[in-house]
């Protein structure tokens, strides 16, 4: 313990849910876990790390700054950055050698403009149907040419699916499907091989074999998580019996206790008022952490028992009734989210208490925080 609040990150569970997906997609495919989001809060480095030394073979990065981090640290892999690159950060992606995802022909014009004979791997987006990132079937051709003649080489064609986690009906995840194959088609009829065409990230990697291709993306998976409850229905559905093991725990300790009468006030705004005489933890986490403010009745688990959340979560303190477990005490553990003996947090659980989902709540767990792995 190093903090006063501090994520532990188990070292087997992110090397056994890579040799899992390794297995799923085989040896031929290029495994690609995305640690953008701070490894989806599970801290850059050291998830990237364990990915590696259990066999993934590049890394995905949202920003320059992810990508930096990571060369930093002595990372040599692949490292293929998913998020737009602003014009300012081309020539430093260039010198670290990244792969970047490409669908702006500015951005095209502007690498011509800086590479001066040099060359750059690209992988250009196609728009399927997610309508975010992507260069439109229409359009691809003279993109693609676009980029061969400004000495550009095109390593990858890429897409993202807009409806694969969300439903257990994946018609739209294969009309997009269908559309990315013709525009592979239509580049290969006019001469264009590409190395990687990858469109799958955790649901398409844990459900279907057809949409691996020779790369895969996945993400939460990674981390012992599933995409949705709709994908992990689907997997069994399927007879995909994956099992993913959870690799996040998120811990701090009490700070005080205290007595607190009946009929007295918690917190500011007066929201919660004590109905007993009880026992008050304080816990030094808040909002501020990734603690969020708009919990709906969240509660923190210590000595394997729940102490519920009473008044408003502060910026850097939140307090929880402990009234019905006397034997807390100050510096005791308490677990934010993860298990505690027959209690678990889940992400997910989080993410009910918090409106979102399980990507958002450990994402969120703020960066400064340290991450240990065990
Ligand atoms: C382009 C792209 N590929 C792959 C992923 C990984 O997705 P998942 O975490 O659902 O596996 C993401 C995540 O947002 C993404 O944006």
């Amino acid at each position: 313990m190093i903090d006063l609040t501090w994520v532990e990150i188990d070292k087997n569970a992110l090397s056994e849910n890579i040799k899992t997906l390794r297995k799923i997609v085989g040896d031929e495919t290029v495994l690609c876990p995305c640690v953008k989001g701070n490894a989806y809060g599970h801290g850059l480095i050291l998830s990237s790390k364990v990915f590696l030394e259990n066999g993934a073979d590049w890394l995905g990065v949202n920003s320059l700054y992810e990508a930096r981090k990571l060369r930093e640290a002595g990372i040599k892999a692949p490292i293929y950055v998913l998020g737009y690159l602003g014009f300012d950060e081309l020539e430093e992606a260039i010198s670290m050698d990244l792969r970047i995802v490409i669908y702006n022909e500015e951005t095209v014009l502007k690498l011509k403009e800086i590479l001066k004979g040099r060359t750059f791997n690209v992988h250009i987006k196609v728009e399927t149907g997610n309508n975010r990132q992507g260069v439109k079937i229409s359009e691809i051709l003279d993109f693609a040419k676009l980029c061969i003649d400004s000495g550009l080489t095109i390593e990858g064609l890429s897409t993202h699916f807009a409806n694969i986690e969300d439903s257990t009906d994946h018609s739209f995840a294969f009309k997009q499907f269908d559309v990315f194959n013709e525009a592979i088609n239509l580049l290969e009829r006019n001469g264009i091989t590409i190395k990687y065409k990858h469109s799958a990230n955790s649901a398409g990697t844990l459900l279907f074999d057809e949409v691996k291709m020779n790369m895969v993306r996945p993400g939460i998976a990674c981390y012992g998580m599933w995409p949705s409850n709709e994908t992990f229905i689907s997997s069994r559905e399927k007879n995909r019996l994956t099992t993913l093991k959870r690799a996040l725990t998120w811990k701090s300790k009490i700070a005080q206790i205290k007595n607190v009468d009946e009929n007295e006030f918690i917190g500011y705004g007066l929201t919660y008022k004590t109905t007993r005489s009880s026992k008050i933890a304080i816990i030094p986490i808040g909002y501020y952490d990734g603690y969020d403010r708009g919990l709906n009745s969240p509660y923190v688990l210590i000595n394997g028992k729940r102490a519920f959340v009473r008044g408003r979560i502060c910026m850097n303190i939140i307090m929880v009734d402990v009234s019905d477990i006397p034997e807390a005490k100050i510096e005791d553990e308490v677990v934010l989210i993860g298990k505690s003996g027959d209690e678990n947090i889940s992400a997910e659980l989080f993410a009910k208490w918090a409106g979102t989902i399980n990507y958002e709540v450990t994402t969120r767990i703020n960066e400064r925080i340290a991450r240990i792995l065990l």
